[in-house]
């Protein structure tokens, strides 16, 4: 069995799907390790680290395709050309962003690839280890807040010099979930004052606890959190309310961290063009969701963008701003989750099991998520007789 893995092609990205210190992981899976010449120089590897961790070079994203039996990736391939370099029966695993590009799914499918996406793992404790999404938001949540920090024109810290008192930045962080809850211990350490605010009440004592007052809006938020600890969508004349009751706590901020999400929906819209204009001017707003549509009604993905004196950033992949360690944490997850399906060098799919029938997007020719099948129009299938493929 033999995991192959290319360099990344999407602009920007920094990344490589696996380090030379999870080579031998990998090999204790009874799998051999190939890589892309060059995979991982953006990130801090090269490729005699490799070699000497037991990994193979390929000379081409050709060669390496040829003979990979499973293809590890940040992000599903782009374009028709890297679709047609994956064959029937070859295995591809990456966060593929199964339900914001189900088309792409589909594609996968269609060439025959066993595709799994990683963003679709179950967030059980038994997935954790493997779990990308987590680690991805981890980086995404603490370099939002360096970025406000350095676009913002006043300092985050309390300083008492003997040429005044600088007071701390307000910081208000809009979703507290990984990225979130990071978002606040970083802002924190950098001496901001900070309030959060998550639709799920239940997240008030984390934000708490990491030394963020929350902020209680005069909302039912009742069913907001669904089975899985996700937010629900809930519904306009909600988000409307939720809106105006957030518009006066953004306008007593220096910088606004929004992170709202809610899988497979676009964001919910939280900041809008009159909060924004009632900001300080010099305020900053570091819009994660900017790729699901942003959380402020002045976004523009990938943008910086300038209105009444307040920046608004919609920044698409953070995590490629430290790939070194975004590098490493997503190979720990990856080579986690080869553990889990590898058995002795050949590939188990147990849809019995709740980690591989979570993450299977696409096997057999087919799309076999539910929630992608939906995404796609497509009729759910028949339930399969329990048991391995
Ligand atoms: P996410 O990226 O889907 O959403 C980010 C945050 O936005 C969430 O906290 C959500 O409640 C919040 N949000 C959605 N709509 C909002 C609105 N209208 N106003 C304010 N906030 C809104 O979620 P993420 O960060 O990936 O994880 C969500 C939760 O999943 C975590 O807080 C945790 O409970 C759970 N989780 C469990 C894990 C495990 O047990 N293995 C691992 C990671 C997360």
């Amino acid at each position: 069995m033999i995991v192959g893995v290319p360099a990344e092609s999407m602009r920007g990205e920094r990344r490589v799907a696996l380090v030379p210190a999870v080579v031998s992981t990998i090999g204790a899976s009874g799998a051999e390790v190939l890589v892309e010449s060059g995979a991982g120089d953006a990130s801090g590897f090269p490729d005699q680290d490799y070699s000497a961790a037991g990994a193979r070079i390929a000379a081409s994203a050709a060669e390496l395709l040829a003979e990979a039996d499973i293809v590890v990736r940040l992000a599903a391939p782009e374009g028709e050309a890297e679709l047609e370099g994956l064959r029937e029966g070859q295995t591809l695993v990456g966060l593929l962003n199964p339900l914001g590009n189900a088309e792409g799914i589909a594609a996968l499918a269609g060439r025959g690839v066993s595709a799994f996406a990683l963003e679709l793992l179950p967030r059980i404790s038994r997935a954790q280890p493997m779990d990308a999404l987590t680690s991805m938001a981890t980086i995404a949540g603490y370099r939002a807040v360096l970025l406000a920090a350095a676009t913002l024109p006043k300092l985050f810290p309390l300083m008492m010099t003997a040429a005044g008192t600088v007071t701390p930045a307000r910081v208000l962080v809009i979703g507290a979930g990984v990225a979130g809850l990071q978002a606040i211990a970083t802002a924190r350490r950098l001496g901001a004052v900070v309030h959060a605010y998550d639709v799920r009440p239940a997240v008030a004592e984390q934000v708490e606890s990491l030394g963020a007052r929350f902020v209680e809006l005069d909302l039912d938020a009742g069913d907001a959190e669904d089975a899985g600890g996700y937010a629900q969508a809930m519904g306009e004349e909600f988000y409307q309310r939720q809106r105006e009751e957030l518009a006066r706590v953004v306008a007593d901020s220096d910088v606004v961290i929004s992170t709202a999400a809610v899988p497979g929906s676009a964001a919910p819209l939280l900041v809008t063009a009159e909060a924004v204009a009632a900001m300080r001017s010099g305020a900053v707003i570091v819009d994660l969701a900017a790729e699901t549509g942003g959380n402020c009604a002045l976004t523009q993905p990938g943008e910086h963008v300038e209105a009444e004196g307040v920046t608004i950033l919609g920044p698409l992949n953070l995590p490629a701003e430290a790939p070194f360690d975004a590098s490493q944490m997503y190979a720990r997850n990856v080579a986690s989750f080869l553990g889990h399906v590898l058995d002795e060098g050949a590939l188990s799919l147990d849809t019995d099991d709740e980690i591989v029938r979570g993450a299977l997007v696409a096997h057999g020719g087919q799309v076999v998520h539910p929630r992608v099948r939906e995404q796609l129009g497509l009729a759910a299938l028949e339930p399969q007789p329990a048991g391995t493929e």
